[in-house]
């Protein structure tokens, strides 16, 4: 079984949501208190074993390649100062570990994949999803590469939501399950509540064998005339070995405005020095005592 050494960070969304915060700066830079997103994605990605980070950017994503790269001027600075300097040094790639290749046009998540083709090569590869903000301890990449350590295969996260909330998701149709690990027999990307073959949704991690690219190779499109990644994993299905993972942790929907607020409340809670603070002032603010 070959091991999983590269991951791609589809980076290259307009993120509309979000303008006009957007507006000038990736929607993957915005900070869950004082991290950007991107940056606890290849976190989880590092946990996991995880040797080069493949970012398929687009214009003005210019941001995400300098926050990982060498931050000269604070670093002298702030050395000159006696500050701590790990908060920027664990922050840095260094080239062996990181490529960055160009989506042209938001034409489909499936088609960022396909951009990064040649640098992931004949081989496993990880995607992450930054703006599925996946809080776990061990993190869900991690949880599913200890899974395909021992089946290999196909592999991508899902987790259980309330069966009215299915039609915004990719639902997977369920097959025969072993603990956390459920045979995929379908995907069905946003079904009608009554069609749903489960309320297991897949929430933005996968490990998937390089055979996906030459399904990407033919450009078709899916729903809102998009190349769809969903639609290229369906085709696998029933060819090759194709599981799920339930995550074992919480998931926010950081691409909408409810689930960024509630990661910044989630985090900021399980931080020490901001904990006590914050549940004070949330108690105010809930009950005005
Ligand atoms: P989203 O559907 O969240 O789209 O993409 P978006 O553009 O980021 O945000 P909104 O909906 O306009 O607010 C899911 C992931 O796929 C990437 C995005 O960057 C995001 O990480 N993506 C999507 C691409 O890289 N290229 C695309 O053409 C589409």
């Amino acid at each position: 079984m070959q091991k999983v050494r590269k991951a791609i960070f589809p980076v290259a969304g307009l993120g509309t949501r979000f303008l006009p915060a957007t507006k000038a700066i990736p929607k993957e830079m915005l900070p869950i208190v004082d991290r950007p997103l991107i940056q606890y994605a290849v976190d989880e990605a590092r946990e996991a074993g995880i040797e080069q980070m493949i970012f398929v950017t687009g214009r003005g994503k210019g941001a995400i390649e300098d926050h990982f790269d060498i931050a000269f001027e604070l670093e002298k600075t702030m050395g000159e100062r006696g500050r701590d300097l790990s908060v920027l040094t664990s922050t840095r790639l260094a080239p062996g570990n990181c490529a960055y290749v160009r989506q042209q046009e938001p034409l489909g998540l499936g088609h960022a994949i396909w951009c990064a083709r040649d640098i992931v090569g004949d081989e496993p590869f990880a995607i992450f999803l930054p703006d599925e903000f996946m809080v776990g301890a061990p993190g869900c990449m991690k949880q599913m590469m200890d899974v395909y350590d021992r089946i290999g295969g196909n592999i991508i996260s899902v987790l259980e939501v309330p069966h009215e909330q299915v039609s915004s998701y990719g639902v997977i149709a369920p097959g025969a399950s072993d603990g956390t690990v459920t045979q995929v027999r379908a995907l069905v990307e946003k079904p009608k509540i009554a069609d749903a073959p489960s309320n297991l949704i897949v929430s933005g991690r996968y490990i998937l064998q390089p055979d996906v690219m030459r399904i990407l190779e033919r450009q078709e499109k899916g729903a809102g005339g998009e190349i769809q990644l969903t639609d290229a994993m369906a085709q696998m299905i029933g060819n090759q070995p194709f599981n799920a993972v339930t995550f074992d942790g919480r998931r926010f929907d950081c691409g909408s405005h409810l689930g960024y607020v509630e990661a910044n409340v989630a985090i900021a809670l399980d931080r020490p020095h901001l904990g006590d603070a914050l549940t004070k002032s949330l108690r105010q603010m809930l009950t005005g005592r």
